[in-house]
């Protein structure tokens, strides 16, 4: 059940009757390598908060695709908010929600820059109840990830991900990125988590073709779908947890 396809009148039903909980989806504009789309992050997050939202008759609220990715920003179609500007949004789409009676505001996120946001605006506001998971985060969902993938998942551009928008919205050749990327070092991987990256001019020197240890080629559409199918469950089950205080 999406917010943006509902009416107010049905709105104001689900929160009289049904639930005061509402799922968030968060993501990214910025590219990811040479076979990802730019809207990958926001598109995974929409696709499993949309399929979660009609398994467990969920509000879904509107995706947020506009976030920071600062480290991205010489790559072209990369679209970056400050850090301050993200945190704003944040608040006032809170305030808002709160006000109107949602009491369970669920943050399902794609993209590991919002992280830290998310967690310092979640603080700000005592009184409502908040959750908060990266897709990849749930416990079916990791162990297909390593199933398919392994090592080769690694930081951006995952397959895992490119797997779920080939199911869901578009493929592409993998062309150059048929061979695999430099490997991560252990010590870059638990330097780096929550995508922090350096300047975009380093990052891009780095990692020229956009992927950060990640082999997005051995992405393939019935991994998405599977993944896609798995995070939604895992997703139905979380929230009813959550608002039902389980
Ligand atoms: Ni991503």
């Amino acid at each position: 059940m999406r917010l943006d396809q509902s009416t107010w009148l049905e709105v104001e039903q689900y929160l009289t009757n049904e639930s005061t909980c509402i799922i968030i989806p968060t993501g990214s504009t910025e590219q990811h390598g040479p076979m990802g789309l730019i809207g990958t992050d926001a598109l995974c997050a929409e696709s499993i908060a949309t399929l979660a939202g009609e398994i467990g008759s969920i509000l879904v609220a509107p995706t947020l695709a506009y976030t920071p990715a600062p480290f991205n920003t010489h790559f072209p179609g990369t679209i970056s908010l400050s850090v301050e500007c993200f945190e704003k949004m944040l608040d006032e789409i809170i305030q808002q929600l709160t006000a109107q009676g949602f009491e369970y505001l669920y943050f399902l996120n794609g993209h590991g820059a919002n992280l830290d946001p998310l967690k310092r605006c979640i603080k700000r506001f005592p009184s409502a109840q908040f959750r908060l998971k990266s897709w990849w985060d749930f416990e079916e969902v990791n162990s297909l990830r390593q199933q398919f993938y392994g090592e080769w998942e690694g930081m951006h551009a995952t397959p895992s991900e490119v797997a779920i928008t080939q199911a869901t919205h578009r493929i592409i050749e993998a062309g150059s990125a048929i061979k695999p990327p430099e490997k991560l070092t252990a010590q870059y991987i638990r330097n780096h988590s929550g995508d922090k990256h350096g300047p975009p001019d380093k990052h891009r020197a780095q990692f020229p073709d956009g992927r950060v240890g990640s082999h997005s080629a051995l992405a393939k559409p019935e991994h998405g779908q599977l993944i896609l199918r798995a995070a939604s469950l895992a997703l139905v089950k979380d929230c009813e947890s959550f608002f039902r205080n389980v």
